[in-house]
């Protein structure tokens, strides 16, 4: 990431503020009624609407993403328990976090469209991009 993607990284997430766990639990919405494939990974989480497990999830998703963003120049540091979980217990398939990533973009179209410059588009892209490969980089 460019010097500008980060700052326009950093901005998004500024302007969304105290919404990211409602961004994170909608991105999960979409991702799952859009990919259904992805809900293999959650037998165990009630998937229907609404969902208080999956609003939970978002937030904790939305919290990651912040804390990513936070420390965009470190982000195999800032996500390395994660990466563990995700790479090595989990085992998602690296494809899933393309997925989850448009999911969040839409989101952020939807939710705050003037804020999705074509610019800010690519940063973002960008950004989810590269936190997917930080937490698929463990597999072994
Ligand atoms: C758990 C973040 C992508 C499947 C988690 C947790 C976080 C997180 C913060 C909770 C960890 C904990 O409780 O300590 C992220 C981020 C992603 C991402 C930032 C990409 C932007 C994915 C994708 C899948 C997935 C694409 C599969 C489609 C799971 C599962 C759990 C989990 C199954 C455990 C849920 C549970 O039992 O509570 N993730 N995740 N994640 N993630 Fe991800």
């Amino acid at each position: 990431l460019s010097a500008g993607d980060k700052s326009n990284v950093k901005a998004v997430f500024g302007k969304i503020g105290g919404q990211a766990d409602e961004y994170g639990a909608d991105a999960l919405e979409r991702m799952f009624a859009t990919y259904p494939q992805t809900k293999t990974y959650f037998p165990h989480f009630d998937l229907g609407k609404g969902s208080a497990q999956v609003k939970g999830h978002g937030k904790k998703v939305a919290a990651a993403l912040v804390e990513a963003a936070n420390n965009v120049d470190d982000l195999a540091g800032a996500l390395s328990k994660l990466s563990d979980l995700h790479a090595q217990k989990l085992r998602v398939d690296p494809v899933n976090f393309k997925l989850l990533g448009q999911c969040f973009l839409v989101v952020v179209a939807t939710r705050n469209p003037s804020l999705l410059t074509p610019e800010v588009h690519a940063s973002l892209d960008k950004f989810l991009c590269a936190v997917g490969t930080v937490l698929t980089a463990k597999y072994r």
